[in-house]
């Protein structure tokens, strides 16, 4: 096939792109999103302090601007994301103990209660684990509430919207190390205890490529029973277009990893300024890193 989307979709996988509700009205941004990807996933617009700017009260203009746009296009969201330690509103930053806990749990009631149906899969909790060596929790205000507070996030998800895919989404993890093994744990007890948890996304922010086990540790968490996916890939270095070939036939080698999203559409869109490390330039022109996944699809 000849884009991203429908060379995905020959093994049921999906090629999503993270969107800016700001740039849809651009029409070589949009029209490279709408020719190329099935998934979308929104860059900033979903977010707690995005939805929920002062308590109580939500937020959804911009974030259903992208639903909108997706339904109107055939794609599919994934929902991004309910909690995480940072980009919360300033309220909540300021909050602890139980009436933060109660104030996470209300978040993510409204907000997946609001786009119940509309989305494929939600990034429940993001970034929730430490870097380094240590394999246990990053520390955060959510963290001090109690160690329950993922499984209590993941269950409230469950019951707002019963239909969507429920994820734990981190970066670092690309490879097997103390942190993905630490994420690994958390999964294996999740799935032992019967606390609802499908899938676990890898952002996979790379430079040059994925490390050599990269394959192997999407694979060990397949074998747990859930779903992986690539969530936010994106590559700088000279080795691009060969990192980009590597990731690609990883997810297809992998049996229960259902797709890949890049962290944007071209190069000038992307957080990481100056690395240009997307599939597009900044004239939307298709770089040799597209034509390496393109090939990569169309193998698989
Ligand atoms: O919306 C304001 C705008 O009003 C203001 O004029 C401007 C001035 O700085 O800031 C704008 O907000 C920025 C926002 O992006 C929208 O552009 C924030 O400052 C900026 O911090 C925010 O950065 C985002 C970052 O998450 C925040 O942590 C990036 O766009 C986004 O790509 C990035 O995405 C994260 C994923 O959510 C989680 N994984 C890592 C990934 C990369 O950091």
């Amino acid at each position: 096939a000849t884009t991203l989307g429908a060379s995905a979709a020959q093994t049921n996988r999906y090629f999503g792109a993270a969107v800016a509700a700001g740039r849809l009205g651009d029409a070589t941004y949009a029209g490279i999103l709408d020719r190329e990807f099935t998934m979308i996933t929104p860059e900033n617009e979903m977010k707690w302090d995005a939805t929920e700017p002062s308590q109580g009260s939500f937020r959804y203009t911009s974030a259903d601007q992208i639903v909108a746009h997706a339904q109107a296009h055939g794609q599919r969201m994934r929902g991004h994301a309910l909690v995480w330690h940072a980009q919360q509103p300033g309220w909540a930053q300021n909050m602890s103990g139980s009436a933060l806990r109660n104030a996470m749990v209300n978040h993510i009631t409204q907000v997946a209660t609001h786009y119940r149906g509309k989305i494929y899969a939600w990034d429940v909790v993001n970034e929730a684990f430490a870097d380094g060596g240590s394999g246990g929790r990053r520390d955060s205000n959510l963290q001090r509430t109690g160690n329950d507070w993922i499984e209590v996030a993941f269950r409230t998800a469950r019951a707002a919207d019963p239909g969507a895919k429920l994820c734990y989404n981190d970066y670092n993890t690309d490879g097997v190390n103390a942190k993905s093994t630490g994420i690994y744990n958390m999964v294996a007890d999740f799935k032992n205890r019967g606390v609802p948890i499908d899938c676990v996304g890898f952002q996979s922010h790379l430079t040059n490529g994925p490390p050599g086990d990269y394959q192997a540790n999407l694979q060990r968490f397949a074998n747990l029973g859930v779903d992986v996916q690539i969530t936010e890939l994106d590559i700088a270095g000279s080795a691009q277009a060969t990192g980009y070939t590597t990731v690609t036939r990883a997810c297809l080698a992998v049996t229960r990893c259902t797709g890949i999203t890049v962290w944007g559409i071209r190069d000038t869109d992307s957080w990481r300024t100056g690395e240009n490390p997307l599939l597009f330039d900044g004239s939307g022109n298709k770089k040799a890193a597209y034509t390496a996944v393109l090939n990569a699809l169309n193998v698989g």
